[in-house]
């Protein structure tokens, strides 16, 4: 007699078949370029938009060699992770909402399929007890007040044993780390596709979904110090506006309006 044996290994195993099997959207991963080992997914994701590559065309790997974080630092990107590329051609009015797009994809995401509850601290990192879990990357080319791409890159710590990664351990966290059990990535990724496209279809129609990611953030109403190109400004994080701008407010009672920066919490 002839036994089945499904290896726990192969349960996590990506392709564009099983990511795009039952996938409950009309446009949003419904294309997908997977390869186990690449770069880095914007990287791919930029080449095929200039191609013109339909929207919601995706880019997933197992394992990213050159992945790319915010302000030109590395993003540490090894197999287990969820590295995943979005190609987008929204209207320009829209384009400042991607990031408060993405940070809400992945908080319901990660909630929906574990049970954990992130949050998130401004602009766009994903925290859970106070580490951080995802990174999001959002590029865009504009010509002529016209968006001819804009790609939104998410890197989630999925299965990483922090033991293995002791520089990150202070900051970072994954969701097996949390959870100190493996965690599908396939219906993660098809949970965050489904989310994409349901508030990508919203904000294209003119919702809002700004109240929604200012509640999700943990910074605002504390102490922080915020990067800022070469400059660190500290002060008190005391709100954030339409645009997803950051207000801080400085020792001598000025507020500055920070467009984009790095926050550390202070308390
Ligand atoms: C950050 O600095 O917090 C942003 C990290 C973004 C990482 C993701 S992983 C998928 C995509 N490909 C990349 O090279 N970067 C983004």
């Amino acid at each position: 007699m002839l036994y089945l044996v499904r290896m726990p290994e192969l349960e996590d195993t990506l392709s564009p078949a099983l990511i795009t099997e039952d996938l409950k959207t009309r446009f949003v991963g419904q294309r997908v370029i997977y390869r186990p080992t690449l770069t880095s997914t914007m990287e791919v994701a930029r080449q095929e938009a200039k191609r013109g590559a339909a929207e919601g065309t995706i880019v997933v790997a197992d394992e990213q060699t050159a992945g790319r974080g915010r302000l030109q630092r590395a993003w540490l990107s090894p197999r287990g992770n969820i590295a995943l590329s979005v190609i987008l051609r929204p209207e320009i009015k829209h384009l400042p909402s991607l990031t408060m797009l993405a940070s809400l994809v992945v908080t319901r995401s990660i909630a929906a399929v574990t049970a954990l509850k992130p949050r998130l601290k401004w602009p766009n990192d994903v925290l859970i007890n106070g580490k951080k879990v995802c990174g999001i990357l959002i590029e865009s080319s504009v010509r002529a007040d016209r968006v001819d791409y804009a790609i939104i890159g998410i890197g989630i710590n999925v299965n990483l044993r922090l033991e293995d990664y002791p520089e990150i351990l202070p900051i970072a966290t994954s969701l097996s780390h949390e959870l100190k059990k493996e965690v599908p990535r396939l219906s993660l990724i098809q949970n965050l596709l489904v989310e994409i496209e349901k508030l990508y279809l919203a904000i294209s129609e003119g919702q809002s979904i700004f109240e929604e990611w200012r509640d999700s953030l943990v910074t605002l109403g504390k102490r922080v110090r915020v990067k800022s190109g070469d400059a660190f400004l500290y002060g008190i994080a005391e709100s954030v506006t339409t645009d997803g701008s950051l207000l801080l407010r400085r020792p001598d009672g000025t507020l500055d309006k920070i467009l984009a920066g790095d926050v550390t919490l202070q308390d």
